[in-house]
């Protein structure tokens, strides 16, 4: 089994909040990732597909066509935009690293016609991704607004 990966970046606002949190919660779980206008980040995906390397082009995926399907699919969506707004699929997510593992890999393992998605990883900083292999996870939606209902 080989393992290939392609990499990609990009750039967006969000803010961390549940909606059904009192805005003392939200601060005192999200802390500065909570900024009611949002902040922003430079993520960074890697999108890991594994399989044999076919023997007449020694490719398990072309990481070409790999490539294209992330920016189509993924980044023409999220670059330069805010995830708690601008983004369908992300509508009502809580925009976590971890969240947009899950979805990411939702919208992409099915449309991977060669080889098989192994692994998301969704790095938020230098010092923070996280990794994501597909076991099932449903990911909460709550309501659409960007700030918590007043107390
Ligand atoms: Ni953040």
């Amino acid at each position: 089994m080989v393992f290939v990966t392609r990499k990609a970046h990009f750039s967006a606002a969000h803010r961390l909040f549940n909606p059904t949190f009192s805005h003392q919660q939200n601060e005192a779980i999200f802390d500065k990732c909570n900024n009611p206008s949002g902040h922003g980040h430079n993520y960074v995906i890697e999108v890991t597909v594994k399989g044999i390397p076919d023997p007449e082009t020694g490719y398990v995926i072309d990481l070409k066509r790999l490539a294209k399907l992330m920016e189509r699919e993924i980044l023409d969506k999220v670059d330069h935009k805010h995830l708690n707004v601008d983004v369908d699929f992300l509508q009502g997510v809580i925009p976590t690293a971890e969240n947009l593992a899950i979805v990411f890999w939702g919208i992409l393992e099915p449309k991977i016609d060669s080889g098989t998605l192994h692994s998301i990883k969704v790095f938020e900083s230098d010092n923070n991704f996280v990794e994501y292999f597909g076991q099932p996870v449903a990911v909460p939606r709550f309501s659409t607004q960007l700030q918590e209902a007043e107390a």
